[in-house]
């Protein structure tokens, strides 16, 4: 039965629609204090902005080749290859990061949507960032619907 030693996710999901809406996030939930993991960097345009405004940011993929080639384009951040489903290999990177972004192919649809709850509940769970901004028109559909209920001494 449920009670106060619950454990209960702390962890905010940001869900945007498109990479327009990704990247707008950055001036809004990144801090010079963040240490950063992004998911899905192909070859770190994004990862350049986050760096930009964070203490420390790893961009990773699941694609050697584009990992090889955001080295070379961005020699001065640090990039690696890890498949986003992996988060045992991700807790290995040994930093205690406080945002996570994430941008995978395959996460548009909205079939996609258990997929996406369960991977932004795996990371929630064993990273504890304070937030998770994702990519999924899917998510941030089924979020603009969802009311949570709050009866008045919550
Ligand atoms: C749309 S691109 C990312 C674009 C990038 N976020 C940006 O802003 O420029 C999607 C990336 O997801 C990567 N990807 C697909 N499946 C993945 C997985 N399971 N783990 C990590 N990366 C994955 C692909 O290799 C591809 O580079």
């Amino acid at each position: 039965m449920a009670n106060e030693k619950q454990f209960k996710l702390k962890t905010k999901f940001v869900a945007t629609r498109n990479v327009k809406e990704y990247r707008a996030t950055i001036p809004v939930w990144v801090t010079e204090e963040d240490v950063i993991l992004e998911i899905g960097c192909e070859w770190g345009t994004t990862t350049v902005l986050l760096a930009e405004r964070c203490k420390e940011v790893i961009g990773t993929d699941v694609s050697l080749e584009c990992i090889e080639r955001a080295k070379k384009r961005h020699p001065g951040i640090r990039f690696e290859v890890l498949d986003a489903f992996d988060v045992r290999a991700a807790l290995d990177f040994g930093e205690q990061f406080t945002k996570i972004y994430i941008d995978i192919s395959g996460f548009s649809g909205y079939r996609s949507l258990l997929d996406v709850i369960a991977l932004l509940t795996m990371y929630g769970t064993v990273l504890r960032p304070e937030a998770i901004v994702i990519k999924s028109g899917a998510l941030k559909h089924f979020a603009s619907h969802c009311i949570p209920w709050r009866s008045g001494g919550d």
